[in-house]
């Protein structure tokens, strides 16, 4: 399979790396295009993919195309891609967020000059990914147009699974994506920051703080991954009776937090959806 990036900023050198250490001599399959030249030669020269030196050369050589570039210049760069496409066959990966699959398939279709056709088909499957990607530790939502078959979807699946986890969902729950896993880390920065003050104020230095709060959340999480068990079931299993958990999770209550997250959740779904198109 020959793989194709238009955009090889943070996102797509994730998944770049991601392929290379599951896919190991892959490179020369590889084909990419970045318009910051001097980041495509150093990607390029660190992992031996070939640097094209426009869009429709990726688009000509490869048989997935992933554009990992940024949504206000979307619709620009699908231009692009239209001319070299061979519809029936190659399929286009957009990781751009709030870029729906009826947004791909009407600029394709414009870009293809098919507009007053009525079976016009467009392979496309649209993700989600989030920044813990960067270390494979990332969790990617993919959705899937209709015209891709199932055999299809599991090489685009398995190009995530190269950055961390990926699970297919309807498309209707991207905006619910964004909400728990596509921002979420930036609220369980803040909680681990919240932890290291706590520990701070008791006297622990900062630098051992953010040790014991970041390997307590990273074991946590992991706990609930690995055992499958209810949250709330492993939560109890920390409360002794009368101990000092269970003063701390009712503290914890008494001032809001789960409704706190469950409404940045929403708030973070409702603004994705007003910036969707
Ligand atoms: N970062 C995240 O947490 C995250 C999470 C989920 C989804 N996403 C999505 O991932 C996409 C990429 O984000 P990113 O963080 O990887 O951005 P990034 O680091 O800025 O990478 C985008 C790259 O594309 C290049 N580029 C700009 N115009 C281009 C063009 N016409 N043709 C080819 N390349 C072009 C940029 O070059 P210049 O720097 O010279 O412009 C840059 O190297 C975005 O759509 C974003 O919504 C990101």
């Amino acid at each position: 399979m020959k793989l194709g990036f238009i955009g090889i900023g943070n996102m797509g050198n994730a998944i770049l790396k991601g392929y290379l250490t599951a896919n190991p001599g892959s490179e020369k399959a590889i084909f990419a295009y970045d318009k910051d030249q001097d980041r495509l030669k150093s990607v390029s020269e660190q992992t031996g993919i070939n640097a094209c030196d426009r869009v429709p050369s990726v688009v000509e050589k490869s048989d997935i195309v992933i554009l990992a570039i940024k949504p206000d210049i979307f619709g620009r760069v699908l231009s692009e891609v239209a001319v070299a496409m061979d519809w029936e066959k190659k399929i286009i990966v957009s990781i751009a967020a709030g870029i729906t699959l009826n947004y791909i398939y009407e600029q394709c279709r414009e870009s293809a000059g098919a507009s007053g056709e009525e079976n016009f088909r467009c392979k496309a499957v649209r993700v989600m990914p989030n920044t813990p990607a960067l270390i494979g530790k990332g969790m990617s939502a993919l959705t899937r147009n209709e015209w891709i078959r199932d055999e299809e979807m599991e090489k685009v699946m398995a190009i995530f699974r190269g950055t961390g986890k990926a699970e297919e969902v309807d498309e209707k729950l991207m905006d619910c994506v964004v909400g728990v896993s596509g921002s979420s880390p930036a609220y369980v920065y803040m909680f681990i920051e919240a932890l290291a003050d706590g520990a701070v104020a008791l006297g622990m230095n900062r630098k051992q703080a953010y040790t014991f709060a970041a390997q307590a959340v990273a074991g946590s999480a992991e706990m609930v991954l690995e055992t499958g068990l209810h949250p709330g079931e492993l939560k109890d299993r920390v409360c002794s009776p009368g101990g000092t958990t269970i003063e701390a999770v009712a503290s914890l209550e008494m001032n809001g937090f789960r409704s706190a997250v469950i409404n940045a959740v929403k708030t973070a779904a409702e603004k994705s959806m007003q910036m969707t198109k």
